[in-house]
């Protein structure tokens, strides 16, 4: 794995990556949907423009729309707001292809293969494949078994072409869900070709948080139940459930948030270093901190979760509805729009520092932050000098917006008399790095090219996932769960979110 810092990165150092990605063939399944418009077409426009793409790369989109190569490039220039003729524009259209069909039709996949081999051939590339399932789960099974079936996907770990597979989320609805889509999964291709991706794996701040940690000296020795007081773990979004209803009305905010990204963010938090940057490493440290999570009992949900909904308010200034009158929402809908979870992690490093988790739609901005709240020091010398309370070291690492760390330190007020107050050292990603951080897609599909599956979960950190997750789920359909709870748009999340931190003396951090 290359990760910004430590090893080249892709992304940033051009001249690594030229030569380095194979020349393949990319079948997007789900062209005409939004993921394939809004985020991995212009992904792959800008990597073929970076020139991170070999020249030879095509991309084909798959879908049961009737349409031409020339529209479907047409539509995502005109999505992406770029100039068609512009020379950029220009070879990366030339790559862009369009194949109709539907996916219960055999026909459709033997169709496909052909036009891939012939382009393969008049490119004169080797048949590597890269799949990306950008569809709803219900579409999976029958997608695999058509690829399976046309002879579209080569045996891993032979010499020759390889085949991959990207997989979106949501990764099943539950463990038993999951379990069901990895074994069909299986059928078909290796784990070694299966790329599971969570997108926040793929946000560059995201990966500082290992970066961060280990490759500097001074933070791991305090890393650990010893100089941790809590961690603090917020995904605040300011957006709505934005039209996806059908799908949100099922997914609410535990298995669209908590199963996959949180998951990600605390495990990554708490993990132990690995031996090595390598995928399974790193994955199998990660696995082992979803193994220590404390499984939650009935009682434990009702005590240590939360769970909200969004009552109308403003978000950022407009006035915006309820979720239940949100288009396609059931007006009576049980929902979770917001949760708050107390997680504890049953190991050496870890016992007794809860991670206090929340994630909200309709908050007042987006922000995603990880804070590590420290200890105090073990003799508050300066009480007696009249300072009450100073306030704990906090780490903060912002993912996003805003991307950066900083380090909130007690310092003494200028002055005669001793008035300690926080002060903040930051570091800021556009500041130090002169630009935003890069799109998540691009860092993925490019890593997936280059057969690095680091930054994509394996099976049984889904599943695990899945496990912890489920036993929430369960527990908020049973009869103790906690009564569903609102908060109007626009504001931090509920009272009793802020009661659950005050039961054990703390506060979450205003972002
Ligand atoms: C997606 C969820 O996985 O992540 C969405 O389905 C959510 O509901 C989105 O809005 C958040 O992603 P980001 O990158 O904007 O934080």
């Amino acid at each position: 794995m290359s990760l910004a810092g430590t090893a080249p990165n892709p992304l940033r150092e051009g001249s690594v990556t030229l030569g380095a990605a194979d020349p393949c063939s990319i079948v997007v399944f789900g062209a005409s949907g939004d993921l394939t418009r809004r985020k991995l077409l212009p992904a792959l426009y800008r990597l073929t423009r970076d020139r991170m793409l070999h020249p030879m790369t095509a991309v084909t989109g798959f879908a049961r729309k009737r349409k031409t190569d020339e529209e479907f490039r047409n539509e995502a220039s005109a999505v992406m707001g770029v100039e068609a003729s512009s020379p950029d524009w220009t070879r990366f259209a030339g790559s862009l292809h369009y194949q109709v069909g539907s996916f219960e039709d055999p026909d459709a996949f033997l169709a496909l293969r052909a036009s891939l081999e012939t382009g393969e051939r008049l490119r004169g590339i080797p048949s590597n494949r890269l799949y990306y399932l950008a569809t709803p789960p219900s579409n999976h099974d029958t997608i695999l078994r058509n690829l399976g079936r046309a002879g579209l996907v080569h045996t891993a770990g032979e010499r020759g072409p390889w085949s991959r597979v990207i997989v979106e989320k949501p990764f099943g609805y539950d463990l038993a869900s999951a379990r069901a889509l990895n074994a069909r999964l299986h059928e078909v291709f290796h784990e070694s070709q299966v790329y599971r991706i969570d997108h926040y794996l793929g946000k560059e701040t995201v990966q500082n948080i290992l970066v961060f940690r280990l490759a500097n000296g001074i933070f791991e020795p305090l890393w650990n139940n010893r100089y941790i007081d809590h961690v603090q773990i917020t995904v605040a979004e300011s957006v709505g459930v934005e039209g996806r209803a059908a799908y949100y009305e099922r997914a609410g905010v535990l298995r669209d948030m908590m199963q996959n990204h949180m998951l990600q963010l605390l495990t990554l938090t708490a993990m132990e270093p690995p031996a090595r940057f390598g995928a399974d490493e790193v994955r199998d440290e990660k696995v082992k901190v979803l193994r220590a999570l404390r499984p939650p009992g009935p009682a434990d949900v009702a005590a240590q979760t939360i769970r909200a909904q969004y009552a109308a308010g403003a978000t950022e200034g407009v006035v915006t509805p309820a979720y239940r009158d949100e288009p396609g929402v059931d007006p009576r809908s049980e929902t979770e729009t917001y949760l708050a979870a107390r997680v504890e992690i049953d190991n050496w490093r870890w016992a007794g520092v809860p991670f206090y988790l929340r994630s909200g739609k309709r908050m007042p901005r987006r922000a995603t932050e990880i804070s590590i709240v420290f200890r105090h020091p073990p003799y508050a010398l300066f009480r007696a000098e009249g300072c009450g309370e100073i306030q704990p070291n906090v780490l903060r690492l912002r993912i996003q917006p805003d991307e950066g760390i900083s380090l909130s330190i007690g310092s003494k007020s200028p002055g005669a008399s001793l008035h300690i107050d926080p002060v903040r050292m930051d570091f800021n990603y556009l500041t130090s790095f002169g630009a935003d951080p890069p799109e998540a897609y691009e860092r993925l599909l490019l890593d997936c090219n280059l057969g690095d599956s680091t930054l994509f979960a394996r099976r049984d950190e889904v599943e695990l996932a899945w496990e912890y997750v489920d036993a929430i789920a369960r527990a908020w359909q049973s009869e103790g769960r906690p009564a569903l709870a609102y908060y109007a748009c626009g504001s931090w999340g509920p009272p009793e979110a802020d009661a659950l931190m005050a039961r054990d003396g703390r506060a979450w951090h205003r972002l």
